[in-house]
């Protein structure tokens, strides 16, 4: 149980010898420095709701554990004077109002659910970087002119349902029509009964809908979860696109029978049609043709799972990744018709589902130049950067221009207990979300006065 107590987010911490180096050009004097310690000891709180006994951290979505660290940060948020609301999805948006009546939103956050035996980063930076980047506002009793919305989305990880971002497709209205009583995780749990085993109602979901009327932009802040920035030696990323995934479920049934008594050439054996399913999908991502295509078969569901059984049934899934939409749906096509040749040949019947597809999202230039502009400023070694990984502000960025701000993973090592970020590189990351919620600020400000006086 995490009843530990809050970090006080308004009290001030001294600074580390590792804040110096958070910037080679320290910003202006009177600017406030985001804290490491601070941002540790939020992480730390964070990391103890879903702390697996076996390894690492297993916060999944919509589950009790999930609900406690909205609760937690939620509290966070509250102490920092922000009005705090949770939606018909689960996300929570925290609200700080800006000085001009009527004017946009503009957005920062990211998620609190983890895979199972996951790291303590994946989410949570962009989410304790959003309550420090508030911290720095409070502290220096900055208004925005725009009102600031925090959202903690519900449900990113698509290592349950399949479905990634469940929070951020919600907002963007991507569940009209479907059926959530047939989004199933992996012990047939549906993702309604699972919404309201944690006391939300899937039918009123559509209320999660974001009026894009209402908000300007979204930042998020996250690991790199891969090793480019570490290699390069880069502090930052900004990201341009964001990799989409088409998710499969092939559940092949083969005929389960005696391990002794059944000789091998009149075998139906699910599981070794499974091996050849798993390796020709590596196959297809490595060939020339699909350069950039990642495919994974991250699950294996294997029946009856007994030593002297031969497997009747085997259920696998395929996660496989692209930038380029057509090359990640001809490559999910792909590995589905290979499937049926191999299931063909091996008397074995299979049955295919697509269970998730989300595109790849080119994210705005202009809000790149933005947090570009900032990092120049701040003397912050940052890059374009590509993400392998997919992220709620790809979702939300169907509705809303997002951008993304990456921090250095250690040996680019994510979804696992390893995942480590240093709570400088954070604090960095923290100033350039800062620095660039200041300068959106100022910039959408500037704009609309210009359409106003061309307007007029
Ligand atoms: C989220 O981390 C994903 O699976 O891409
Ligand atoms: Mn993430
Ligand atoms: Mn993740």
């Amino acid at each position: 149980m995490a009843t530990r107590a809050s970090p006080p987010p308004g009290q001030a911490v001294a600074s580390t010898a590792s804040d110096a180096a958070t910037a080679s050009v320290p910003p202006a004097p009177e600017e406030p420095r985001a804290e490491p310690s601070r941002i540790a000891e939020m992480l730390d709180a964070i990391a103890e709701i879903g702390t697996d006994p076996t390894a690492g951290v297993s916060r999944l979505a919509f589950t009790a554990a999930e609900r406690q660290a909205h609760e937690l940060v939620s509290g966070w948020l509250r102490e920092l004077g922000l009005t705090v609301r949770q939606d018909a999805i689960g996300n929570t948006i925290a609200e700080r109002p800006g000085t001009v009546p009527g004017a946009k939103a503009i957005g920062v956050g990211s998620h609190l659910d983890s895979v199972p035996h996951g790291g303590r980063f994946d989410g949570i930076v962009g989410v304790v970087g959003a309550v420090e980047m508030v911290r720095l506002l409070s502290v220096t009793r900055r208004q925005l002119q725009h009102t600031l919305r925090v959202v903690l989305f519900a449900g990113e990880e698509g290592a349950r349902f399949g479905e990634p971002c469940i929070g951020s497709k919600a907002v963007v209205g991507a569940f009209a029509g479907r059926d959530l009583g047939r989004i199933l995780d992996a012990q047939g749990v549906s993702l309604a009964s699972a919404l309201q085993d944690v006391g939300l109602d899937p039918v009123r979901i559509s209320a999660a809908r974001w009026d894009p009327r209402e908000w300007a932009a979204f930042l998020e802040l996250h690991v790199e979860q891969a090793r480019l920035l570490e290699s390069e030696g880069r502090q930052v990323g900004l990201v341009d696109v964001v990799s989409g995934s088409t998710r499969l479920r092939l559940t092949l049934h083969g005929r389960a029978d005696h391990s002794g008594g059944t000789p091998m050439d009149v075998r139906a054996d699910a599981l070794v049609a499974a091996a050849d399913v798993v390796v020709a999908a590596e196959g297809l991502a490595t060939d020339p043709r699909h350069r950039g295509t990642r495919a994974t078969v991250g699950r294996l569901d294997v029946y009856p799972n007994s030593i002297t059984t031969i497997p009747g049934r085997v259920t696998l899934t395929v996660d496989v990744r692209d930038v380029d939409s057509d090359r990640q749906r001809a490559a999910a096509a792909e590995i589905t018709q290979i499937a049926a040749h191999i299931c063909q040949r091996r008397g074995v019947r299979l049955e295919a589902e697509v269970i998730a597809d989300t595109s790849p999202a080119v994210l705005p230039m202009w809000l790149r130049e933005i947090t570009s502009a900032v990092c120049r400023e701040l003397g912050i070694d940052a890059r374009p950067i590509t993400s392998g990984a997919g992220h709620d502000a790809q979702v939300v960025n169907q509705l809303v221009p997002a951008g993304m701000i990456f921090v250095p993973s250690r040996e680019g090592l994510s979804h696992v207990p390893e995942e480590w970020t240093s709570a400088s590189d954070i604090a960095r990351g923290v100033e350039v979300l800062y620095h660039s919620v200041l300068r959106l600020d100022g910039f959408l400000t500037e704009m609309s006065a210009e359409i106003g006086s061309a307007d007029s």
